[in-house]
């Protein structure tokens, strides 16, 4: 029988100086944002917090690593919530594995293709990594031209194979027809381009003589004296060589002749990406072995964790983690609530690491798809260096709108505290003028006139308690709660988060 979660159960009593007030499993969902200095109590304060209380109340979910503590900050938090058997640790020398290209090839969404489907994995972690490196992810002929080189190397590796693997891509897009290629260095490679393609072209031969075969003697002479009617009964009956022409076209046309300074970006973008891939920790962890371990393990209440923190794995760290984190993504929203409503939570520490272009949407449905957001950064800026592009002070600001709760610990940044104080409010403050005038009429007056300002200034987030046995383990923070009310009718409150349960 499916476990039920009432969406109305209570996790948390924030308690204020008028009472409590609860956090329930439906604020958990539509999101929590988590934001303070360094060392200002955001992992061990806020972030511990949620972690358990979600554990405690029976979540799945997927956790991402940055830093190199944070599996044995978890392996603790389940321990104490008795949840240690749910905890699947991806890690190099663990038991663990999976395989995206083999799980995206099985998990068709709707109509669209398998290529179309890894097409999408492939060009949205691309595009994350290259934005985090302020690159040219906001122009669009950038885009469309690395989304054909993709879309091309894959089909082609369907049409030889009958699946691709990374390193048939890779052999693929380094091996590509270039302008001046040199036809006997190409014959000597037989791991190339050519090879690859030469299958591919046997397959769809072998089709098109089968259907020759098939077709009636009347139906032969008609496509042979008729070009449209004979295309047409090949994209109806022999629809990969349609795909093959296309392709080939891309490569010995529009590819071969790009520019070399063009064509090494786009090559570089996506063979940068697979390198990186092909190199083991992740090579074993993520594409080569049979999968152990897939996203919805997460509807049982599984709680995936991927060591592969990115102070310590760099680059590929986070490419893979972002990688899952979007199969992950699309997977909880496929799911049917009404067959299985197990909240699940996405809890991500330095979490500016791990966006990616499509996080807004996905925020956006996070509610209803019950997935539970936990991001934990340091300031906002942090995210504009992030969500690089043009537009990533309105990308920044629309992301962090679809995040429900704020909590703002001490902070030294100017741009975070006054996102936290316009976010607060204003309200009429009481402004008392006092006036004295000496001389010859003395007079003392005192008049009270009021004021809009600020609830809380953003000059007073900087000396919050931080945590530690000089402030008693007190993680001081302001939680904002948008559409909800503390028990005194304001959405926000001052809070004090313990680090130690005493
Ligand atoms: N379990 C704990 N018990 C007591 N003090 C702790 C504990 N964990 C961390 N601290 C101390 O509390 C303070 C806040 O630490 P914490 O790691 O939570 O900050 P943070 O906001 O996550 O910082 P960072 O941005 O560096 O990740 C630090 O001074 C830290 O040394
Ligand atoms: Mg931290």
């Amino acid at each position: 029988m499916q476990e039920h979660f009432d969406l109305d159960k209570i996790l948390i009593n924030f308690p204020s100086s008028q009472g409590t007030s609860n956090f329930t499993i439906r604020d958990a969902v539509e999101g929590v944002q988590i934001f303070g200095g360094i060392g200002s109590g955001k992992s061990s304060g806020s972030g511990r917090l949620f972690a358990c209380k979600y554990l405690a109340a029976g979540f799945g979910g997927l956790v991402h690593t940055a830093k190199a503590d944070e599996k044995n900050a978890w392996i603790e938090y389940c321990k104490e919530n008795n949840r240690l058997n749910d905890l699947i640790i991806i890690e190099p020398g663990g038991p663990h594995a999976f395989n995206f290209l083999e799980y995206e090839s099985g998990n068709r969404i709707g109509d669209i293709s398998i290529t179309e489907n890894i097409v999408q994995v492939l060009k949205t972690v691309i595009r994350a990594s290259e934005e985090k490196s302020g690159g040219k992810s906001d122009d669009p002929f950038w885009e469309t031209a690395l989304d054909m080189l993709i879309f091309n190397t894959l089909d082609l590796c369907q049409l030889a194979y009958g699946k691709a693997s990374v390193e048939q891509l890779y052999n693929i897009v380094m091996t590509a027809p270039k302008k001046d290629t040199n036809p006997i260095e190409k014959e000597n490679d037989k791991n190339s381009f050519s090879f690859v393609f030469d299958k591919a072209y046997k397959n769809v031969k072998q089709e098109i003589d089968l259907l020759n075969e098939r077709l009636s003697a009347d139906e032969l002479s008609k496509c042979r004296d008729d070009d449209d009617y004979y295309n047409q009964v090949l994209a109806e009956k022999a629809p990969s060589s349609k795909l093959f022409e296309s392709i080939h076209q891309f490569f010995f046309e529009n590819y071969k002749n790009l520019s070399e300074k063009t064509r090494s970006i786009i090559e570089f973008s996506f063979s940068g990406f697979l390198f990186r891939l092909l190199k083991d920790p992740v090579y074993s962890l993520f594409c080569s072995k049979a999968s152990t371990v897939v996203p919805e393990d997460c509807f049982t209440g599984k709680i995936l964790l991927i060591n592969l923190p990115v102070k310590l794995y760099h680059k590929v760290g986070r490419d893979i983690q972002v990688m899952f984190k979007y199969i992950w993504q699309r997977a909880m929203e496929k799911r049917d609530i009404a067959m299985n409503g197990r909240p699940v939570f996405l809890y991500a520490d330095e979490s500016q690491h791990f966006i990616h272009e499509y996080d807004a949407e996905y925020q956006a449905t996070a509610r209803s798809s019950r997935i539970a957001t936990v991001y934990i950064s340091q300031n906002i800026p942090n995210y504009h260096a992030n969500m690089g592009g043009a537009n990533s002070e309105y990308k920044v600001k629309s992301f962090l709108g679809t995040l429900g709760t704020k909590i703002f610990h001490a902070n030294a940044d100017i741009e975070t505290n006054k996102y936290a104080s316009d976010l607060i409010g204003e309200a009429y403050m009481e402004d008392v003028h006092r006036s004295r005038q000496i001389g010859g009429d003395f007079s003392k007056g005192e008049s009270v006139s009021y004021k809009l300002e600020k609830i809380i200034r953003p000059e007073e987030f900087p000396g919050m308690l931080t945590g530690g046995p000089g402030n008693n383990y007190e993680v001081e923070g302001y939680v904002h709660r948008q559409g909800k009310t503390f028990i005194d009718g304001s959405v926000f409150r001052k809070i004090i988060f313990r680090q130690k349960t005493p």
